[in-house]
């Protein structure tokens, strides 16, 4: 009966490139080095070889993110640690839409996600891999879902986990890591001092540091929300995203996505322009962006209701910046408030009980329509990247 099983798609990894020197660094190997070698405080992402690759290679059954597993990172099957990741609604927003004028406004809910967000998708791709690599113990810094994401994913692989974080974090995300069986640290300050905890902790280097960008996986995990985009969308892609930013794996994992797509010709037509949110109690890519700082290395940014949105120092800047000017998009800050005003919108109107860090998208929106940068007939994709219910 062999013969009438599928034949499945191989993943097409091939190699890992610094996104600065390009150095490349073989595909097979363990890897956790911070950075490029060759040039430091620089990002290593995944390449492959994406010649041959139709949309048939896409597995239709499998329904989560591991349908597009020849375009990630994990060579044998077996290594995949899956809850059920990706494969999130893509809805129509009528009544907010209409408010605004707008016919055309969808949400991308990664709420529905195996611990309430889209960092799922990441820690699945990335715990898939330190699985394949016999690695035993992961550490991550965390503004809270990345924590409890890696927590549970490592519970289901078997690793050891410790997860850093704010300790003025919402006690339910700590307690979700501990109920995991991973150990929490509790750090002063925002996730860059968890970061630095981070690092102490793991001097020794016996841990995998699954910190943001610096190492290679969970990008690919994210990029996952631009290949489901398409596909849900029937492979044309909406005039413009608007995403929470805060380290911005996200953004740069739908670019990657949309430009691996266009390169292996499932999609054509215009590339979305990307729009970065971000709380205006802590938004470095803004101060950038505006000129007010050369880079947000020493940015000093405070706590907001959105604590994924709370990443002074993001590791990823330059490319951020970069999707932004590529893409036509700008970056928009919005006030505690208006993210508030945002969750009860996104409730009463849409039975959409959005994180924080998604509420923020509404006023940011409206400031996009208002100043002209975004045109009520376009196609307006909101990525809403976490649960409310977290909050409660
Ligand atoms: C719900 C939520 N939204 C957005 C973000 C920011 O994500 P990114 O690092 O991809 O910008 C986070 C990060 O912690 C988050 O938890």
């Amino acid at each position: 009966m062999d013969h009438l099983l599928p034949v499945l798609s191989a993943t097409h990894f091939s190699h890992l490139q610094c996104a600065e020197c390009e150095k490349t660094y073989p595909a097979d190997q363990l890897n956790t080095y911070a950075s490029c070698t060759k040039c430091e405080r620089n990002i290593l992402l995944c390449n492959f070889q994406l010649s041959g690759l139709s949309r048939e290679s896409i597995d239709a059954k499998e329904q989560s993110m591991w349908r597009y597993f020849p375009v990630l990172p994990v060579f044998d099957r077996s290594n995949v640690v899956t809850l059920g990741e990706g494969f999130t609604p893509l809805l129509p927003l009528h009544k907010m839409g209409s408010k605004l004028g707008m016919s055309q406004l969808k949400i991308k809910d990664e709420s529905f996600n195996p611990t309430g967000s889209f960092k799922a998708r990441g820690m699945s791709a990335a715990v898939s891999k330190a699985k394949e690599l016999g690695i035993t113990r992961c550490i991550v810094p965390t503004a809270g879902n990345a924590g409890g994401a890696m927590a549970a994913y490592c519970a289901k692989a078997g690793i050891e986990a410790v997860v850093v974080m704010p300790e003025h974090t919402p006690r339910l995300f700590r307690e979700e890591c501990e109920r995991f069986g991973a150990r929490v640290v509790l750090e002063k300050g925002l996730i860059s001092d968890c970061a630095r905890r981070a690092a102490l902790i793991n001097k020794q280097g016996e841990y995998f540091d699954l910190s943001t960008l610096k190492e290679p996986y969970r990008l690919e995990g994210k990029k996952t929300m631009g290949y489901e985009i398409a596909e849900q969308l029937n492979w044309k892609l909406p005039d413009v995203i608007l995403y929470p930013t805060g380290g911005g794996t996200g953004l740069i994992g739908m670019w990657k996505a949309f430009h691996e797509m266009a390169e292996m010709g499932w999609i054509d037509g215009n590339m979305p322009r990307m729009y970065c949110i971000q709380s205006a109690e802590c938004c470095p890519i803004v101060e950038t962006w505006s000129g007010n700082q050369s880079n947000a290395r020493t940015y000093t940014g405070k706590p907001t209701v959105a604590n994924g949105l709370a990443v002074p120092n993001p590791f990823g800047e330059r490319l951020i910046l970069q999707v932004m000017k590529e893409s036509g998009g700008i970056p928009v800050a919005v006030s505690e408030e208006e993210i508030q005003q945002g969750e009860r919108i996104f409730a009463k109107t849409e039975g959409i009980l959005v994180g924080p860090e998604g509420a923020a998208l509404w006023a940011g929106l409206k400031k996009l329509i208002n100043n002209k940068h975004v045109h009520p007939d376009e196609n307006v994709l909101l990525l809403n990247t976490g649960s409310g219910y977290k909050y409660l």
